[in-house]
């Protein structure tokens, strides 16, 4: 429920180098609380405002397990609320992440606490998660490629993890505004002979698709 008490609110991001992106945050004892309803709501209007993709508790300083997502395309849980981008949300609190393969892929992030940032981060392709919606729904999803992506970079905050802390290769740690020459130049490779680690699987870089995803790519989280 949300309170008609208390406005909604634009909440401050914390940005790398403060000490609640480092912690480990803490279970939320009810998932179902009101507290936790009202956070959800300030964070969606903290995503929404920032442009996100995703937000996690940690970066608007409240040291919790909860994280709030847009579902990409090919996902299958959602709840009412679509956004302007037409990517349905899930709000997920005391979320678990397990990898269902050792095989990762490699994709360009951007995290609203490292902003004018962008990295060439490795994630697993296949996931499980699971975790409660504040409304008390159990969730338990399989997901790959952008929608497992997105998950493992928003939970990984909850163990105060930032995303160049998972690169390989910090040469592709970059500025945001060099980033499109960046990509242009992955693009033109790719057009010669073998370009298949990222798309092989067929589960991510769907043609079709391309357009959302790229959308959603170019989102922070
Ligand atoms: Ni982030």
């Amino acid at each position: 429920m949300r309170s008609h008490i208390r406005p909604m609110a634009i909440l401050k991001i914390a940005r790398m180098g403060h000490p609640v992106l480092r912690a480990r945050a803490l279970k939320i004892e009810d998932p179902t609380a009101p507290e936790v309803a009202q956070l959800v709501e300030d964070m969606l209007e903290t995503m929404t405002d920032a442009e996100g993709l995703g937000l996690a508790a940690p970066q608007v300083h409240v040291s919790r397990r909860l994280v709030l997502f847009r579902v990409p395309p090919g996902g299958d849980v959602e709840d009412e609320r679509v956004g302007r981008d037409g990517f349905p949300l899930l709000a997920l609190v005391n979320p678990v992440v397990e990898a269902l393969t050792d095989e990762m892929y490699w994709a360009w992030e951007g995290c609203l606490s490292v902003p004018g940032l962008r990295g060439d981060v490795p994630r697993y392709t296949k996931i499980r998660y699971t975790g409660f919606t504040p409304d008390g729904r159990e969730i338990d999803v399989e997901a790959e490629g952008l929608h497992a992506r997105v998950v493992q970079h928003e939970c990984d905050h909850l163990d105060g993890i930032l995303y160049p802390a998972r690169m390989d290769d910090l040469s592709n740690l970059i500025f945001e505004s060099e980033w499109k020459y960046h990509r242009r130049a992955d693009d033109a490779k790719s057009d010669d002979a073998e370009s298949e680690d990222a798309e092989s699987d067929g589960q991510d870089i769907d043609p079709d698709d391309e357009t959302d995803e790229e959308k959603a790519l170019e989102r922070a989280s």
